[in-house]
């Protein structure tokens, strides 16, 4: 809902059309389309699962009217690229699903100022609300504005008796409830444990599969953090993932595939003429990834029974 208000409120509608990535959930394309805009669908770089960006700045033209990234996996994307298209007065929204607590070169993402980002709090994020998000911007005229799209169109004047309100806009209703806001602010004392957590995860995962016949997930550059929502092996093409995932689901051990990239799903296929065969790196993907478990919960005992679990099975 957080990137349906930013667009809406960025001016973003029918005609214009939205750059995003084919590796995402599909609520990125749907936000776009939710605007009335088109969503213009990239293949992925293998080497870091973000966008193609020599393929976004192929694809932008004079009916561009907004880059929507996504930060895939938390590994961010170069806001040093991004920021230089504003000059052409493209508005940048950010799917920041994955990446609360990426940072770029030391900025965190939902730190920088050319841009919004919009964080999910869904409960298989790095903090959750139960449902709900948040948008961030550095503007506080923008935000305010976001306030107003956000319940109802409505403003309410600081002179105004306090029951006094006026709709100046068409709205919706997407405000966070105080139920869900006092789950999240209790959240929040836990959020930089979990980030540890999560990185000390990844970093044993890294090193019990580095002999493996297997992709390991691409690692930030130095100066950047990696949030690290997912973690994804890349199998070879010989190996069945399928098998695999059911192998280890005889384990106890569930695993997933993100995502279905959006050139597979019926809707998106339809609407957008997608074909498969344009988006050959996300279709690599998805044909060879699988999600291990990741969550700060885990003991070191859960954490070790993946690692020889997998080792097991792929050695
Ligand atoms: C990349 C991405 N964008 C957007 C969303 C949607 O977030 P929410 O469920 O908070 O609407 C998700 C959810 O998993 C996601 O993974």
């Amino acid at each position: 809902m957080g990137m349906i208000i930013a667009l809406k409120r960025l001016g973003v509608g029918i005609g214009d059309e939205v750059i995003t990535t084919c590796l995402t959930f599909t609520a990125t394309a749907e936000a776009i389309a939710a605007v009335g805009a088109k969503p213009v669908i990239v293949d992925i770089d293998p080497a870091t699962l973000n966008w193609d960006w020599e393929q976004v700045v192929s694809r932008i033209s004079p009916r561009t009217a907004a880059l929507l990234p996504v930060h895939f996996a938390g590994l961010p994307i170069d806001m040093d690229l991004l920021r230089a298209e504003t000059i052409h007065g493209i508005c940048i929204v950010e799917d920041a699903a994955h990446a609360l607590g990426s940072k770029f070169q030391g900025v965190p993402i939902g730190g920088h100022h050319f841009s919004t980002t919009v964080f999910s709090f869904y409960p298989n994020k790095a903090m959750t609300t139960g449902e709900g998000g948040m948008i961030v911007t550095s503007k506080p005229t923008l935000m305010a504005d976001y306030r107003i799209v956000r319940l109802h169109g409505i403003y309410r004047s600081p002179d105004a008796m306090p029951w006094d309100y006026r709709v100046v806009e068409p709205g919706l209703k997407a405000n966070m409830d105080e139920i869900s806001a006092a789950i999240g602010i209790a959240q929040l004392e836990k959020l930089e444990a979990g980030q540890l957590k999560r990185q000390q995860i990844a970093e044993a995962y890294t090193k019990a599969f580095a002999d493996l016949d297997v992709e390991l997930p691409p690692q930030p550059h130095p100066g950047d953090t990696h949030a690290w929502h997912l973690y994804v092996l890349r199998l070879p093409s010989w190996r069945s993932r399928n098998h695999f995932i059911h192998q280890m689901d005889s384990f106890g051990i569930g695993t997933s595939v993100h995502y279905v990239p959006l050139c597979l799903h019926p809707q998106w296929k339809k609407e957008l003429d997608l074909h498969e065969t344009d988006f050959p790196h996300a279709m690599d993907y998805f044909q060879r990834s699988v999600s291990l478990p990741i969550y700060p919960k885990m003991t070191a005992q859960d954490v070790d029974r993946v690692i020889d679990t997998v080792r097991a099975l792929l050695t």
